[in-house]
């Protein structure tokens, strides 16, 4: 209901004149497969998935991207043309893109992620793959975040520690924890913040998050909220269905103005 994906997708067809019509639907939770198959059947080419449906889209699909596979969800759907519903995950890629393209360094970079859920899954390999020195994942239940530290030991440098054990310093601090969907912070000690680490929540909104407002309090000066992964993971699922890129700047531009952001 207050997706804001077919504004985005209606700009970058318009921008890369590709003919293009993105809608919404909203199946209950269980009805998604049907809804599914009924999509494609009507001569759907292509979709998203959000929130509740990813993992559930995992299941449904024919073949699965390596990045999706990885994350344990699917957050995007192409039928091909020789029928096959391929899914992918768009999301690591997403924030990826959005913190290059705020110019932050994530190679030999000190990483702190906190959350363990499916965003913080989505995002671990394509962070590890851009070679950071170390990637630290914190999480309010602890055996989560072994458990994901464990699976992606194979990419890189990662290790799971309590929020307690957080220490040293750290050049980028990623929150993908739901907490102030509860109007909560993540327990992070106020000694991790200095002048030049950079902050990036996932979540987005007209003001600023409680954990952007509290990294800021305590001297964070590079700040970022998830707006910018929002149209970064839409260009890449676009490019997955078009083969084209689209430009992402202007989009997120207008976006703002759309919600009264700028
Ligand atoms: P998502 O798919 O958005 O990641 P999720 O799988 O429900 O959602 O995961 C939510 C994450 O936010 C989890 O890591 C959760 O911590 P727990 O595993 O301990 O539940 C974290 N989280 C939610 N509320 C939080 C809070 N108030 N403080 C700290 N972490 C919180």
């Amino acid at each position: 209901r207050h997706s804001k994906s077919p504004f985005i997708h209606t700009l970058f067809a318009r921008q890369t004149q590709q003919a293009l019509e993105y809608g919404l639907a909203e199946p209950a939770v269980d009805e998604f497969a049907t809804a599914l198959c009924a999509f494609f059947a009507e001569g759907g080419k292509g979709c998203n998935v959000t929130v509740p449906f990813k993992e559930q889209a995992f299941t449904l699909v024919d073949r699965l991207s390596p990045r999706a596979k990885r994350a344990g969800a699917v957050n995007t759907i192409k039928l091909t043309d020789d029928g096959v519903l391929l899914g992918d995950n768009t999301d690591g890629a997403g924030l990826v893109a959005d913190l290059k393209a705020h110019g932050a360094s994530l190679a030999d970079s000190r990483i702190l992620l906190l959350g363990a859920g499916g965003a913080a899954r989505g995002a671990l390999a394509p962070l590890l793959a851009e070679g950071p020195s170390e990637l630290v994942i914190a999480n309010r239940t602890q055996a989560k975040a072994e458990q994901l530290a464990a699976e992606f030991q194979d990419l890189g440098a990662i290790v799971a520690q309590t929020y307690e054990q957080l220490s040293g310093r750290f050049d980028l601090v990623i929150n993908s924890t739901s907490a102030s969907l509860q109007g909560d912070l993540p327990p992070l000690s106020p000694a991790l913040i200095h002048g030049e680490i950079a902050i990036y929540d996932m979540m987005y909104g007209a003001a600023d998050t409680p954990f952007i407002a509290w990294a800021k309090r305590h001297g964070a000066r590079q700040t970022m909220d998830g707006l910018g992964m929002l149209v970064e993971q839409a260009a890449e699922a676009f490019t997955v269905w078009r083969g084209i890129r689209p430009g992402t700047k202007q989009v997120l531009r207008e976006l703002k103005r759309n919600l009264g952001i700028l």
